[in-house]
């Protein structure tokens, strides 16, 4: 149905006409108010490449840390109020030990290559020569900018170990890219540089890390020394359990028994289904939480992973996710399918700077050039703004919704997309015990998938009884906070 009724006429019905039947909306989805899908903790985003290279601008840590606006590129553009960083430990040090130097992949792109702060294997002690603190400085800057303007969740990660505890010495990966590639005498050397790291942020650098994460999609097969063009490292399953294990007995030794593990930062969500499966029990006892990787887009069994993370009592996060849709489309529909079957409680985008479409905001880490906000910024700041840290989320009815509750604020968050025509989309909270207040206002904001409105907002809707409607055009995506809400 097509209507090209005016915001007036819904202004006064929505004031007016609660009698009537709001079969002017074309879909109705009822929010419930009984579901628990987990405390949200956060948006975020993986620094590594975009921070090592942009780390000094303040107004980029504005953009991704803050929720105030910042000019940029000529715009006033608000933040997006990220809470999340994870930071990369590098693999990458140009200094030779006995006569031997890290060997480089010929594709490596050199802004993926990221510093190691440990430099050979003749010390373990981080005041000893055989430690750098003073590389890796920018990335290091951001991590600190991003606390300053309120993030308040940091997890430390690595993509591979450091180049000489790799077999090749190669931190791009095995010269076939399936083999592992950490030395057998070196597993645990890895949990080691990341423990010895993790103490050290807490002592110097104001940082706690709420978890470590030694491995980067470790199933894969592409992590080949001789091709790639990052830092990677496979890791079989039962080297995966070695290395957790290793790592929770090394974060211990040092003091940080209530730092959490995270893995396996699998690609997808069947390869994460496998691995928990066959981690062990040990090793999974060990893991306080499951992070996967969203690269399976509209495919794959989150909801089976959701399973059996919460079976297990595991934490789960989408703790990667990326992609070269500048439009927004894509990013709004993983987030719609992460938050209705895999229900994380944090989702972290991967490089928020990038060409090609992946970053927030267009930029080339190598040319360190900067470019235009994308509309996926804007798309994004719809869900990021306003699901924030201590929310419940709920089921929003349907699979073009999401709904998180403030019960402090009593404050009901509503994100939808309409991928339809043009139409009314009607949001039913008769479920609740207080559904809000006949004819109070409803604040909303609005982006277009694509190109148009982004991140606009409007005055104009209110509560008729415990439903509300809003005029979607297609491609529409909208964000709503009803007050006054009690579940
Ligand atoms: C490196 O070379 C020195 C001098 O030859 C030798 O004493 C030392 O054992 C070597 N270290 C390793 C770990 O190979
Ligand atoms: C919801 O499901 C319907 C029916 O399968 C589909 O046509 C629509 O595109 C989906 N909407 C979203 C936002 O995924």
């Amino acid at each position: 149905m097509k209507l090209s009724t005016s915001r007036e006429w819904l202004f006064s019905l929505a004031l007016t006409a609660a009698t009537l039947p709001s079969a002017e909306a074309d879909m109705t989805t009822t929010i419930s108010s009984s579901t628990n899908w987990g405390t949200w903790e956060g948006f975020g985003v993986s620094l590594a490449w975009w921070a090592a290279a942009f780390g000094s601008h303040s107004e980029l840590a504005d953009l991704f840390f803050s929720t105030k606006t910042t000019s940029y590129n000529g715009a006033q553009v608000p933040g997006l109020g990220f809470t999340i960083a994870r930071y990369n430990a590098g693999a990458c040090s140009s200094n030779t030990i006995n006569g031997s130097a890290m060997v480089v992949s010929p594709k490596m792109i050199p802004s993926r290559q990221v510093d190691s702060y440990w430099l050979d294997w003749q010390s373990s002690s981080p005041s000893s020569s055989s430690w750098n603190w003073n590389v890796d400085a920018k990335q290091r800057n951001m991590l600190s900018m991003a606390k300053a303007r309120g993030a308040t969740t940091f997890e430390l990660f690595s993509n591979s170990p450091t180049w000489w505890m790799c077999i090749n010495h190669n931190p791009s990966g095995s010269n076939d890219g399936t083999s592992n590639n950490l030395q057998s005498w070196n597993y645990d050397q890895h949990a080691v540089y990341l423990a010895t790291i993790a103490q050290y942020a807490a002592a110097h650098w104001g940082v706690t890390f709420q978890s470590v994460e030694a491995f980067n999609e470790p199933s894969s097969g592409w992590w080949n020394g001789l091709t790639g063009t990052q830092e990677g490292c496979h890791f079989d399953v039962s080297t995966q359990a070695t290395v957790i294990g290793n790592l929770r007995s090394e974060l211990n030794r040092r003091g940080l028994g209530s730092t959490l593990i995270a893995s396996s930062d699998e690609n997808t969500y069947d390869l994460a289904i496998s691995t928990w499966k066959n981690l062990g029990s040990a090793a999974t006892r060990q893991v306080a939480r499951i992070n996967v990787h969203g690269y399976q887009y509209g495919q794959g069994r989150r909801d089976t992973l959701y399973s059996l993370a919460s079976g297990a009592g595991k934490r789960l996060w989408n703790s990667e996710y990326g992609e070269s849709d500048a439009t927004g489309r894509s990013l709004v529909d993983n987030l719609l399918l992460d938050f209705r079957w895999l229900h994380p409680t944090a989702w972290v985008y991967w490089q928020a700077i990038d060409g090609g479409g992946w970053g927030l905001i267009d930029g080339d880490n190598d040319k360190l050039t900067l470019g235009a906000v994308s509309q996926k910024y804007y798309v994004l700041a719809q869900f990021a703004r306003h699901i924030r840290p201590g929310m419940q989320i709920l089921d929003g009815g349907s699979n073009y919704t999401v709904a998180a509750y403030d019960s402090n604020a009593h404050k009901l968050v509503i994100v939808a997309a309409n991928w339809g025509p043009d139409q009314y989309l009607n949001f039913d909270l008769s479920h609740f015990s207080k559904p809000g207040v006949s004819g109070a206002l409803v604040p909303r904001w609005t982006t277009q998938v694509g190109s148009g409105a982004q991140y606009v907002s409007h005055s104009d809707t209110h509560m008729s009884g415990s439903k509300f409607w809003s005029y979607f055009p297609s491609g529409a995506v909208q964000t709503f906070e009803v007050a006054n809400v009690s579940l």
